[in-house]
């Protein structure tokens, strides 16, 4: 980082944890919002904010923490911290299992979106009851697979492979987006509707949602900084829904935030988690869908909570937030 480019940093960050302290204050946070609600006020906090403000779209904040983002999802150590984080399962880990133990003997094909390294798999490995047959592929970007693929080889691993086609995301029993679908300029259902074929499961694990309107921002791990779109819960699974997917579980990620500096009301005390069934196979796309066991669940529409009402934790994040 230049030195211009550095000192720049120091400020954003030192005014993004001013604005911080002041948001754990109620007339803090009431000032902040005030001041932010005028174009004047939001014009001064977004200059002295820099990469930390929000943003309306995933390409202005990428555009704005570029010269800061240290290499982002492709720096070498956070494919390190990944492995390491999932060394063992994490509060919202248990959720999943809780919906995929009895049918994870069933399924053959698993597409991990945003699977890193494959260090979903060498977790989950060790908690559920894994298929031999078991194909198990990760999209992610082109560093992170070839770092992924070298470790499994090293590891000899031979059911994890890796991918840079979304297009083999459709033939597949369940499809994992652990900590990932913020990072897409689109949300998961308009790129699923593409697909020639939709997955029967899909599990969306670790993921920032809002109530509110939709907007971007930077996450702020100090190793690496990266943008992130926040989409709206209701509208993602209501697209969900058109696709013929019913939402059969909803639990909190207890272990991950994301505080908004320049907004503080939008602040997510916890990430998502969504447990999807393919139920209508007359929804667009739904022809081909494979013929797994059935699950108790087909054709429920009601959905289980989980963790509503866990203290909301500031724990070390999977990128710890915006600190
Ligand atoms: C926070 S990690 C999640 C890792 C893992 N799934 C987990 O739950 O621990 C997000 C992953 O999304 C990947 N990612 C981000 N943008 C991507 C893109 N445009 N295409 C493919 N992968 C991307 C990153 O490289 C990173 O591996």
């Amino acid at each position: 980082m230049q030195s211009g480019v550095k000192l720049r940093d120091i400020q954003i960050r030192s005014t993004a944890r001013i604005l911080r302290f002041m948001s754990t204050l109620s007339y803090g946070r009431w000032l902040i919002e005030r001041v932010g609600c005028t174009r004047f006020g939001s014009s001064i906090l977004g200059s002295v904010l820099g990469y930390r403000r929000s943003f309306q779209t995933l390409d202005e904040a990428e555009r704005a923490v570029k010269p800061y983002a240290k290499g982002g999802h492709e720096n070498p150590a956070n494919a390190a911290l990944h492995l390491q984080l999932n060394c063992a399962a994490r509060p919202s880990d248990y959720a999943a299992f809780y919906y995929l133990r009895d049918r994870m003997p069933f399924i053959r094909k698993v597409f991990d979106f945003g699977g890193n390294v494959g260090n979903l798999y060498y977790c989950y490995k060790n908690y559920l009851p894994l298929a031999s047959d078991l194909k198990w592929t990760v999209y992610d970007l082109p560093e992170n697979n070839s770092r992924g693929q070298t470790l499994a080889s090293e590891r000899k691993v031979a059911n994890l492979q890796f991918t840079d086609n979304i297009r083999e995301a459709g033939a597949v029993d369940l499809f994992i987006a652990s900590g990932s679908l913020h990072y897409f300029d689109k949300p998961l259902p308009n790129l699923l509707e593409g697909l020639d074929q939709l997955p029967r499961y899909i599990l969306i694990n670790r993921t920032p949602l809002t109530e509110g309107r939709e907007f971007a921002v930077v996450q702020d791990a100090r190793h690496i900084r990266v943008a992130s779109m926040i989409y709206n819960r209701s509208r993602m699974i209501a697209d969900f829904e058109r696709l013929g997917y019913a939402v059969l579980g909803e639990w909190q990620a207890p272990e991950l935030r994301l505080p908004v500096a320049d907004r503080p009301s939008a602040d997510l005390c916890a990430f998502s988690g969504l447990w999807l069934e393919h139920v209508n196979r007359h929804a667009a796309g739904s022809e081909s869908l494979h013929n797994l066991a059935p699950t108790s669940f087909d054709g429920v529409t009601t959905r289980s909570r989980h963790f509503d009402d866990a203290p909301k934790a500031d724990l070390a994040t999977q990128i710890p937030s915006n600190a």
